[in-house]
Protein backbone atom coordinates (compact mmCIF):
# COMPACT_ATOMS: atom_id res chain seq x y z
CA UNK A 1 0.00 0.00 0.00
CA UNK A 2 2.96 2.13 1.34
CA UNK A 3 4.76 2.20 -2.01
CA UNK A 4 1.56 2.80 -3.97
CA UNK A 5 0.97 6.27 -2.52
CA UNK A 6 1.89 9.66 -4.00
CA UNK A 7 4.88 11.28 -2.51
CA UNK A 8 5.16 15.09 -2.26
CA UNK A 9 8.56 16.54 -1.05
CA UNK A 10 8.34 19.86 0.99
CA UNK A 11 10.55 22.19 1.61
CA UNK A 12 9.90 23.50 4.94
CA UNK A 13 10.40 27.27 5.28
CA UNK A 14 10.37 29.21 8.65
CA UNK A 15 10.24 26.22 10.31
CA UNK A 16 10.08 26.67 14.00
CA UNK A 17 9.44 23.87 15.72
CA UNK A 18 8.20 22.34 12.19
CA UNK A 19 4.31 22.36 13.15
CA UNK A 20 4.24 21.72 9.54
CA UNK A 21 6.05 18.24 9.83
CA UNK A 22 4.12 17.40 12.51
CA UNK A 23 0.62 17.37 10.53
CA UNK A 24 2.31 15.90 8.11
CA UNK A 25 3.18 12.87 9.90
CA UNK A 26 -0.26 12.72 11.14
CA UNK A 27 -1.69 12.40 7.92
CA UNK A 28 0.87 10.33 6.40
CA UNK A 29 0.02 7.40 9.09
CA UNK A 30 -4.29 8.30 7.98
CA UNK A 31 -3.93 8.60 4.49
CA UNK A 32 -3.81 6.08 1.80
CA UNK A 33 -3.31 8.49 -1.29
CA UNK A 34 -0.34 10.56 -0.50
CA UNK A 35 2.94 10.42 1.97
CA UNK A 36 4.38 13.97 2.64
CA UNK A 37 8.29 14.09 2.79
CA UNK A 38 10.05 17.21 3.84
CA UNK A 39 13.11 17.40 1.78
CA UNK A 40 14.58 20.17 3.63
CA UNK A 41 14.30 23.21 5.98
CA UNK A 42 14.77 26.83 6.18
CA UNK A 43 14.80 28.39 9.99
CA UNK A 44 17.11 31.12 11.68
CA UNK A 45 16.21 31.02 15.01
CA UNK A 46 18.68 28.47 17.59
CA UNK A 47 15.97 27.31 19.67
CA UNK A 48 13.59 26.63 16.61
CA UNK A 49 16.48 24.34 14.91
CA UNK A 50 17.39 22.48 18.28
CA UNK A 51 13.55 21.65 18.58
CA UNK A 52 13.57 21.03 15.20
CA UNK A 53 16.61 18.71 14.83
CA UNK A 54 15.75 17.10 18.24
CA UNK A 55 12.09 16.18 16.55
CA UNK A 56 12.24 15.30 13.31
CA UNK A 57 14.62 13.40 11.05
CA UNK A 58 14.88 11.68 8.19
CA UNK A 59 13.88 8.24 7.19
CA UNK A 60 17.27 7.09 7.39
CA UNK A 61 17.56 8.46 10.68
CA UNK A 62 20.35 11.82 9.83
CA UNK A 63 18.89 15.37 10.02
CA UNK A 64 16.88 17.01 7.16
CA UNK A 65 19.09 19.90 5.82
CA UNK A 66 18.93 23.44 7.29
CA UNK A 67 18.85 25.91 4.66
CA UNK A 68 19.34 28.59 7.09
CA UNK A 69 18.49 31.96 6.60
CA UNK A 70 15.78 32.30 3.47
CA UNK A 71 16.70 35.83 2.24
CA UNK A 72 20.23 33.83 1.61
CA UNK A 73 19.61 30.50 -0.07
CA UNK A 74 20.53 30.08 -3.27
CA UNK A 75 17.20 28.91 -4.88
CA UNK A 76 18.85 27.27 -7.75
CA UNK A 77 20.76 25.35 -5.13
CA UNK A 78 17.86 23.79 -3.22
CA UNK A 79 16.24 20.34 -4.21
CA UNK A 80 13.07 19.62 -5.82
CA UNK A 81 10.06 19.69 -4.03
CA UNK A 82 6.35 19.48 -4.24
CA UNK A 83 5.15 22.23 -1.72
CA UNK A 84 6.29 25.15 -0.18
CA UNK A 85 5.24 25.61 3.31
CA UNK A 86 5.55 28.69 5.93
CA UNK A 87 4.02 31.02 8.18
CA UNK A 88 5.73 33.38 6.75
CA UNK A 89 7.11 36.52 9.73
CA UNK A 90 4.67 39.65 7.92
CA UNK A 91 6.65 42.63 7.00
CA UNK A 92 4.53 45.32 4.55
CA UNK A 93 5.41 45.97 1.64
CA UNK A 94 5.11 48.66 -0.84
CA UNK A 95 2.24 47.73 -2.70
CA UNK A 96 3.01 50.17 -5.58
CA UNK A 97 2.15 49.52 -8.88
CA UNK A 98 -0.65 47.33 -10.53
CA UNK A 99 -0.82 43.89 -11.40
CA UNK A 100 1.24 41.64 -14.05
CA UNK A 101 4.30 41.71 -12.00
CA UNK A 102 4.84 45.33 -11.67
CA UNK A 103 4.39 44.48 -7.70
CA UNK A 104 7.84 44.80 -5.83
CA UNK A 105 7.48 42.78 -2.70
CA UNK A 106 11.49 43.38 -2.08
CA UNK A 107 12.57 43.90 1.41
CA UNK A 108 10.24 41.36 2.62
CA UNK A 109 10.30 37.43 3.64
CA UNK A 110 7.10 37.08 1.53
CA UNK A 111 9.71 37.95 -1.83
CA UNK A 112 11.94 34.85 -1.04
CA UNK A 113 9.10 32.55 -1.14
CA UNK A 114 7.94 34.40 -4.34
CA UNK A 115 11.85 34.13 -5.59
CA UNK A 116 12.57 30.43 -4.22
CA UNK A 117 8.66 29.23 -5.67
CA UNK A 118 9.47 31.20 -9.40
CA UNK A 119 12.53 29.15 -10.04
CA UNK A 120 11.14 25.75 -8.57
CA UNK A 121 7.73 25.75 -9.69
CA UNK A 122 6.55 23.55 -6.55
CA UNK A 123 2.71 22.31 -7.22
CA UNK A 124 1.47 23.45 -4.11
CA UNK A 125 1.93 26.56 -1.61
CA UNK A 126 0.60 25.93 2.09
CA UNK A 127 1.21 28.99 4.29
CA UNK A 128 0.09 30.73 7.09
CA UNK A 129 -0.42 34.29 8.73
CA UNK A 130 -2.21 36.29 11.56
CA UNK A 131 -5.38 37.08 10.64
CA UNK A 132 -4.63 40.69 10.91
CA UNK A 133 -2.97 40.54 7.32
CA UNK A 134 -5.79 40.64 5.64
CA UNK A 135 -7.88 43.24 7.24
CA UNK A 136 -7.47 47.19 7.83
CA UNK A 137 -3.94 49.23 6.80
CA UNK A 138 -2.85 45.51 5.71
CA UNK A 139 -5.21 44.58 3.34
CA UNK A 140 -3.47 46.03 0.77
CA UNK A 141 -0.50 43.96 1.59
CA UNK A 142 -2.49 40.92 1.49
CA UNK A 143 -4.08 41.56 -1.71
CA UNK A 144 -0.70 42.13 -3.68
CA UNK A 145 0.35 39.15 -2.06
CA UNK A 146 -2.63 37.21 -3.61
CA UNK A 147 -1.93 39.46 -6.96
CA UNK A 148 2.09 38.09 -7.28
CA UNK A 149 0.63 34.11 -6.51
CA UNK A 150 -1.74 35.11 -9.65
CA UNK A 151 1.13 36.83 -11.84
CA UNK A 152 3.57 33.79 -11.08
CA UNK A 153 0.84 31.08 -12.01
CA UNK A 154 -0.46 30.00 -8.86
CA UNK A 155 -4.61 29.67 -7.88
CA UNK A 156 -4.61 30.64 -4.17
CA UNK A 157 -7.34 30.47 -1.79
CA UNK A 158 -7.37 31.39 1.55
CA UNK A 159 -9.51 31.17 4.98
CA UNK A 160 -9.26 32.43 8.52
CA UNK A 161 -9.85 29.26 10.65
CA UNK A 162 -9.96 29.18 15.04
CA UNK A 163 -8.22 26.02 16.62
CA UNK A 164 -11.38 26.04 18.96
CA UNK A 165 -13.72 25.36 16.27
CA UNK A 166 -11.66 22.01 15.69
CA UNK A 167 -11.57 20.38 18.76
CA UNK A 168 -8.22 22.11 20.45
CA UNK A 169 -10.01 24.56 23.47
CA UNK A 170 -7.42 27.66 22.73
CA UNK A 171 -8.99 30.32 20.86
CA UNK A 172 -6.66 31.16 18.21
CA UNK A 173 -7.34 32.43 14.63
CA UNK A 174 -5.06 32.49 12.00
CA UNK A 175 -5.15 32.83 7.75
CA UNK A 176 -4.52 30.01 6.12
CA UNK A 177 -3.26 30.06 2.11
CA UNK A 178 -3.31 27.24 -0.33
CA UNK A 179 -2.13 27.29 -3.44
CA UNK A 180 -1.79 24.90 -6.38
CA UNK A 181 0.34 25.71 -9.94
CA UNK A 182 -2.36 26.69 -12.73
CA UNK A 183 -0.62 24.67 -15.22
CA UNK A 184 -1.00 21.81 -13.12
CA UNK A 185 -4.67 22.19 -13.31
CA UNK A 186 -6.88 24.65 -11.39
CA UNK A 187 -8.24 24.10 -8.40
CA UNK A 188 -12.09 22.64 -8.20
CA UNK A 189 -14.71 25.23 -8.62
CA UNK A 190 -16.12 24.38 -5.50
CA UNK A 191 -12.74 23.71 -3.92
CA UNK A 192 -13.37 24.34 0.11
CA UNK A 193 -10.44 25.76 2.76
CA UNK A 194 -13.03 25.15 5.41
CA UNK A 195 -12.89 21.99 7.20
CA UNK A 196 -16.28 20.75 8.65
CA UNK A 197 -16.89 22.59 12.11
CA UNK A 198 -16.71 20.00 15.67
CA UNK A 199 -18.36 21.29 18.78
CA UNK A 200 -15.71 21.15 21.72
CA UNK A 201 -15.52 17.94 23.58
CA UNK A 202 -12.74 18.46 25.55
CA UNK A 203 -12.32 21.75 27.58
CA UNK A 204 -9.22 23.45 29.28
CA UNK A 205 -9.17 21.22 32.57
CA UNK A 206 -8.13 18.65 30.04
CA UNK A 207 -5.06 20.11 29.06
CA UNK A 208 -3.45 21.10 32.12
CA UNK A 209 -0.91 19.23 34.18
CA UNK A 210 -2.31 17.20 36.72
CA UNK A 211 0.01 18.59 39.58
CA UNK A 212 1.46 21.16 37.84
CA UNK A 213 4.94 22.99 39.49
CA UNK A 214 4.82 25.22 42.60
CA UNK A 215 7.18 27.64 40.55
CA UNK A 216 4.38 28.57 38.23
CA UNK A 217 2.37 30.17 41.24
CA UNK A 218 2.52 34.07 42.12
CA UNK A 219 2.12 34.89 45.33
CA UNK A 220 -0.71 36.01 47.05
CA UNK A 221 0.92 39.52 47.13
CA UNK A 222 1.05 39.58 43.06
CA UNK A 223 -2.43 38.47 42.30
CA UNK A 224 -3.59 41.33 44.35
CA UNK A 225 -1.28 43.60 42.49
CA UNK A 226 -3.03 42.35 39.36
CA UNK A 227 -6.67 43.00 40.80
CA UNK A 228 -5.89 45.94 41.65
CA UNK A 229 -4.33 47.38 38.41
CA UNK A 230 -7.27 45.19 36.74
CA UNK A 231 -9.61 46.69 39.16
CA UNK A 232 -10.80 43.06 40.49
CA UNK A 233 -12.78 42.91 43.65
CA UNK A 234 -11.00 40.68 46.17
CA UNK A 235 -12.95 37.88 45.34
CA UNK A 236 -12.98 37.89 41.55
CA UNK A 237 -10.34 34.62 41.69
CA UNK A 238 -12.52 32.76 43.72
CA UNK A 239 -13.50 30.33 40.74
CA UNK A 240 -14.69 26.11 40.90
CA UNK A 241 -12.91 24.53 38.00
CA UNK A 242 -9.50 25.68 36.32
CA UNK A 243 -10.50 28.66 34.08
CA UNK A 244 -8.09 30.42 31.84
CA UNK A 245 -7.65 34.33 32.76
CA UNK A 246 -7.68 36.60 29.49
CA UNK A 247 -4.85 38.70 30.73
CA UNK A 248 -5.60 41.19 27.58
CA UNK A 249 -9.16 41.69 27.90
CA UNK A 250 -9.08 41.24 31.83
CA UNK A 251 -11.39 39.04 32.64
CA UNK A 252 -12.17 34.74 33.61
CA UNK A 253 -13.36 33.16 30.38
CA UNK A 254 -16.15 31.30 31.67
CA UNK A 255 -15.94 29.07 28.18
CA UNK A 256 -13.48 26.67 29.51
CA UNK A 257 -11.34 27.98 26.49
CA UNK A 258 -7.61 29.20 26.33
CA UNK A 259 -6.75 32.63 24.91
CA UNK A 260 -4.18 32.61 21.88
CA UNK A 261 -1.18 30.71 23.22
CA UNK A 262 1.14 33.90 22.75
CA UNK A 263 4.89 33.95 23.78
CA UNK A 264 5.49 33.86 27.00
CA UNK A 265 6.77 37.92 27.61
CA UNK A 266 3.43 38.91 26.22
CA UNK A 267 1.03 38.13 29.18
CA UNK A 268 2.36 35.41 31.36
CA UNK A 269 -0.26 34.44 33.90
CA UNK A 270 -3.55 32.54 31.99
CA UNK A 271 -4.40 30.06 34.80
CA UNK A 272 -7.03 30.49 37.98
CA UNK A 273 -7.75 27.79 40.19
CA UNK A 274 -9.61 27.31 42.99
CA UNK A 275 -8.06 28.93 45.92
CA UNK A 276 -6.52 26.58 48.87
CA UNK A 277 -6.90 27.42 52.27
CA UNK A 278 -8.27 31.02 51.11
CA UNK A 279 -5.08 31.71 48.94
CA UNK A 280 -6.14 32.56 45.21
CA UNK A 281 -4.26 30.59 42.82
CA UNK A 282 -3.08 32.63 39.83
CA UNK A 283 -0.19 30.65 37.87
CA UNK A 284 1.23 30.67 34.32
CA UNK A 285 1.00 27.45 31.91
CA UNK A 286 3.52 24.95 32.31
CA UNK A 287 5.70 23.93 28.60
CA UNK A 288 3.57 20.85 28.53
CA UNK A 289 0.42 22.45 29.15
CA UNK A 290 1.47 24.86 26.00
CA UNK A 291 2.43 22.37 23.63
CA UNK A 292 -0.92 20.81 24.85
CA UNK A 293 -2.87 23.74 23.83
CA UNK A 294 -1.15 23.86 20.51
CA UNK A 295 -2.39 20.01 19.55
CA UNK A 296 0.45 17.90 20.66
CA UNK A 297 -0.36 15.06 22.57
CA UNK A 298 1.37 14.86 25.54
CA UNK A 299 0.79 12.26 28.36
CA UNK A 300 2.74 10.55 31.25
CA UNK A 301 3.28 7.51 28.66
CA UNK A 302 3.37 9.58 25.47
CA UNK A 303 5.50 12.25 24.12
CA UNK A 304 4.40 13.71 20.72
CA UNK A 305 7.28 16.26 20.90
CA UNK A 306 10.78 16.05 23.02
CA UNK A 307 12.55 19.18 24.31
CA UNK A 308 16.60 19.51 24.31
CA UNK A 309 17.28 20.31 27.68
CA UNK A 310 19.28 23.23 27.34
CA UNK A 311 16.24 25.11 25.63
CA UNK A 312 15.03 27.65 28.14
CA UNK A 313 11.20 27.96 29.63
CA UNK A 314 11.23 31.41 27.61
CA UNK A 315 12.54 29.52 24.55
CA UNK A 316 10.01 26.88 24.32
CA UNK A 317 6.98 28.89 25.23
CA UNK A 318 8.60 31.36 22.77
CA UNK A 319 8.43 28.22 20.19
CA UNK A 320 4.70 27.21 21.21
CA UNK A 321 3.50 31.06 20.50
CA UNK A 322 4.54 30.90 17.44
CA UNK A 323 3.91 27.83 15.93
CA UNK A 324 1.29 26.11 13.85
CA UNK A 325 -1.84 24.26 16.26
CA UNK A 326 -1.27 20.84 14.85
CA UNK A 327 -4.22 19.35 15.38
CA UNK A 328 -6.06 21.86 13.07
CA UNK A 329 -3.24 21.75 10.44
CA UNK A 330 -3.75 18.33 10.24
CA UNK A 331 -7.60 18.73 9.56
CA UNK A 332 -7.07 21.16 7.12
CA UNK A 333 -4.17 19.38 5.19
CA UNK A 334 -6.48 16.40 5.09
CA UNK A 335 -9.44 18.63 3.79
CA UNK A 336 -7.69 19.92 1.49
CA UNK A 337 -5.59 16.63 -0.39
CA UNK A 338 -9.07 14.87 -0.09
CA UNK A 339 -10.24 17.63 -2.77
CA UNK A 340 -7.25 16.75 -4.52
C1 LIG B 1 5.51 32.18 12.68
S1 LIG B 1 6.97 31.34 12.98
C2 LIG B 1 6.67 29.81 12.17
C3 LIG B 1 6.31 28.71 13.08
C4 LIG B 1 6.29 27.35 12.49
N1 LIG B 1 5.35 27.19 11.42
C5 LIG B 1 6.01 26.34 13.60
O1 LIG B 1 5.10 25.54 13.46
O2 LIG B 1 6.67 26.40 14.63
C6 LIG B 1 8.09 32.09 11.85
C7 LIG B 1 9.49 31.50 11.87
O3 LIG B 1 10.27 32.10 10.84
C8 LIG B 1 11.60 32.15 11.29
N2 LIG B 1 12.33 33.11 10.46
C9 LIG B 1 12.32 34.48 10.56
N3 LIG B 1 13.10 35.02 9.63
C10 LIG B 1 13.62 33.99 8.91
C11 LIG B 1 14.53 33.92 7.80
N4 LIG B 1 15.07 35.03 7.28
N5 LIG B 1 14.85 32.70 7.32
C12 LIG B 1 14.33 31.57 7.86
N6 LIG B 1 13.48 31.58 8.91
C13 LIG B 1 13.13 32.77 9.43
C14 LIG B 1 11.46 32.56 12.75
O4 LIG B 1 12.62 32.25 13.50
C15 LIG B 1 10.22 31.76 13.19
O5 LIG B 1 10.58 30.54 13.80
Amino acid sequence: MESKKEIIRVFEGFAGYGGASYAMKRVNKLSRKIRFQVVGYSEICQSAIDLYNANHKQRNGKLLKNWGDITKIKEIELPDFDMFTGGFPCQPFSTAGSRNGELDPRGSLFADIVRICREKRPKYLFLENVVSLCRGKCKPTYDAILDIFDVIGYDVRTVILNSADYGIPQSRQRLWFFGKRKDSGSLPDDFSMTPKIVPLKHFIEEFLDEHPNEELYRTQLQIDHIKDIHGKPQDYFHVAERLCYDYYNRKIRTDRICMTITPPNHNVVRIVEPPVNGMDRFRKLSIDEHFRLMGFKITDKYREIHYPEHLTYRELGERAGNGWEINLVTILLKHIFNQL
